[in-house]
């Protein structure tokens, strides 16, 4: 049976992918798709040219249908990004970290599916009514750039989910069958995953990024940036503990985003330098012992999720 997710973007399996600002490129976006899930490319703050490549590359990989992400408030080229999703006839893009009002009417009439990533239900309430299609409601447990309001997966999901009428994706802290089958108990459509995604055989990160997320346990993530009002997860690594001390001294907003810019984030996700660059990682990094491909893990996903749900209907 086919719930209103996998309808709305013609998937098989209710999970997606989370978009990854500059790093997610078209093998894992391309690997997710093929796999029945939606894969989705991080635009982050490249140029709109920049983005077109890895559209081109990853329509060469899958005839599946694949998502766009644009992070408002972090790309310095959102118009001309969004231009290019229209131009490209991308089915789906998602919008993140800023208001989507003002951009989503405009993709509406070239019919894509607008996917809004949401914090609050306060946010939710808004981006249904500004016409969005999906809400993704993330949880502070999730890699990446956080909202500062810090509201669980666990509280935000039932929320969100009463508040508006269209389908709703739980994120932050899923990365197997039971977060799968967590989510759908408590209302959500299925799943957007970051983390679990990381450490996959076809993410082309670093090894060393994989080996950490693979490494840690439930001490094994950090917020830093929370004393200049950018909450962002990372996996805990030298480089995190330098921003932690710094953050100890007192910096300023302007030195911190100096020292947390998407240089230092591929020097870390892709290049290894874990002194000189940092690694997003989700608070799931610490039940993550494997590398599958994308397509062993959610079968093993979907089976494990079924079980769980049967074994929760026995209870009652
Ligand atoms: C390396 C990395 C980069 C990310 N960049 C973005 C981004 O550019 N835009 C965005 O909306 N979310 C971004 N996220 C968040 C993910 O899309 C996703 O919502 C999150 O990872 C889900 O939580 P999880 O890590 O617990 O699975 C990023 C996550 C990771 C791991």
């Amino acid at each position: 049976m086919m719930n209103k997710i996998q309808e709305i973007l013609k998937i098989n399996f209710p999970i997606i992918q989370g978009g990854m600002g500059n790093i997610s490129n078209a093998p894992l976006t391309a690997a997710v798709s093929n796999a029945g899930g939606l894969g989705t490319i991080g635009a982050g703050t490249m140029k709109a040219e920049e983005v077109e490549e890895i559209i081109i590359k990853t329509k060469q990989l899958t005839e599946k249908p694949f998502a766009v992400n644009v992070a408002l408030s972090v790309s310095p080229y959102t118009k001309e990004v969004l231009k290019l999703l229209i131009k490209h006839q991308v089915q789906v893009v998602s919008l993140s970290a800023g208001n989507p009002a003002p951009y989503i009417p405009k993709l509406k009439e070239h019919g894509i599916t607008v996917i809004c990533v949401v914090a609050s239900p306060k946010q939710a309430i808004k981006a249904e009514n500004a016409g969005a299609d999906i809400i993704v409601a993330e949880g502070y447990e999730a890699a990446g750039i956080n909202s500062n309001l810090e509201t669980t997966t666990m509280t935000l999901i039932p929320q969100v989910v009463e508040a508006v009428s269209i389908p709703v994706l739980a994120a932050g802290g899923i990365g197997n069958g039971k977060g799968l089958a967590a989510a759908i108990a408590l209302g959500a459509s299925g799943v957007q995953m970051g983390t679990r995604l990381i450490a996959t055989k076809e993410a082309p990160f670093h090894n060393h990024y994989k080996n950490s997320i693979l490494a840690a346990d439930d001490q094994g993530t950090v917020i830093v940036g929370r004393t200049v009002g950018r909450v962002r997860r990372v996996i805990r690594t030298p480089y995190a503990d330098l921003l932690l001390k710094r953050e100890q001294e007192g910096i300023s907003l302007e030195e911190f985003n100096l020292l947390t810019t998407e240089d230092h984030h591929i020097k870390g996700a892709v290049e290894g330098e874990l002194e000189q660059g940092f690694i997003n990682g989700g608070q799931i990094s610490s039940i993550i012992n494997t590398i599958p491909s994308v397509s062993e893990l959610f079968e093993e996903m979907i089976t494990e999720a079924k079980e769980q749900l049967h074994k929760a209907m026995a209870q009652f």
